[in-house]
């Protein structure tokens, strides 16, 4: 059976028996209504660490006023019976009053200049200040040895790779690859907000990421391949918040054009949205 746990207290005692036993902890931040994608940082954890906790929290300090907190998908029961299917021990389940005790206007903000001002950062500010804010609670309550992210959120690997190693935690990052339904399109809880139409649309997404990859591979200039992308996501029916090429650490682009076509590790993001639904993706390759 997995520990549900709901206190702070009841949960430091219970990772206090796991450190005494001298076990190795995986973590796997979530914030529910999981799916294949969540699963399979569970095993990955597993894979890593003795035992694994999961969170789930929908992070209210994460979402813009005009984004989707209230309707963000919630399913307690089926979250806890997949925990338990995917073999996760424990099921951390914090407030909003336990998270920010002091309230969210009186909350220590985590604020990461760079990595989280680009791309995500221009279109959803103040999002990963919220992502850091909580990760680094969460964190400091569970202080695992492993903890597992995926590379859907590429950027947010990113900034909480810079975090980790910035505030020095005591931790070892996971990267779990992005896991698809069969025509391609990357899961999200937020896939259920789309129309049978959208949702049909919606594998242009992963199509495209693709494309631009085959075009830079064939030696397409990066900002053509970026423009090329950005119109096909359009006049697919998407608005598109940004078609990218960048170096894995996303700094923002050389105006030298040969520093992206020379070799090494390349990743293509897209943000683009269909009706109320905001997707992103990301393909990652290597120019050779
Ligand atoms: P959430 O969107 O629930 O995602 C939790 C974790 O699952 C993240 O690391 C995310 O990258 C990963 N994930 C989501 N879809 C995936 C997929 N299709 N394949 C592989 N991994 C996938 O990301 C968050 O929550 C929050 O920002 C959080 C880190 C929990 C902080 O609130």
């Amino acid at each position: 059976m997995i520990d549900t746990i709901t206190d702070l207290q009841a949960l430091r005692r219970h990772i206090l028996e796991w450190r005494r036993a001298g076990l190795r902890i995986g973590f796997v931040p979530t914030m529910g209504n999981l799916h294949a994608g969540h699963y399979s940082l569970v095993e990955l954890a597993r894979a890593h660490a003795d035992r694994v906790i999961s969170s789930v929290f929908v992070n209210p300090t994460q979402f813009g006023p005009s984004e989707d907190f209230t309707r963000y998908p919630r399913t307690p029961e089926a979250d806890t019976s997949g925990l338990e299917a995917a073999g996760c021990d424990a099921l951390w389940l914090p407030t909003v009053e336990g998270m920010y005790p002091f309230g969210i206007d009186l909350a220590s903000n985590i604020r990461l200049p760079g990595v989280a001002d680009v791309l995500e950062g221009v279109h959803r500010p103040g999002h990963f200040d919220g992502v850091c804010t909580v990760v680094a609670r969460l964190f400091n309550q569970v202080q695992p040895d492993v903890a597992a992210f995926g590379k859907k959120d590429f950027q947010q690997l990113a900034v909480i790779a810079q975090m980790v190693t910035d505030l020095a935690y005591p931790l070892e990052l996971l990267r779990g690859e992005i896991v698809r339904e069969s025509d391609g399109l990357a899961m999200s809880s937020r896939n259920q907000y789309l129309s049978p139409a959208e949702r049909s649309t919606a594998t242009v997404i992963h199509r495209t990421l693709r494309g631009m990859r085959d075009e830079m591979l064939a030696g397409t200039a990066r900002l053509v391949v970026e423009a090329r992308a950005g119109v096909e996501l359009a006049e697919a029916g998407f608005e598109v918040d940004y078609t990218a090429v960048r170096t894995p650490d996303l700094v923002e682009p050389s105006a030298a054009p040969q520093v992206y076509a020379a070799p090494g590790r390349r990743v293509a993001l897209i943000a683009a949205r269909l009706g109320r639904t905001r997707l992103i993706d990301n393909i990652e390759f290597e120019l050779p």
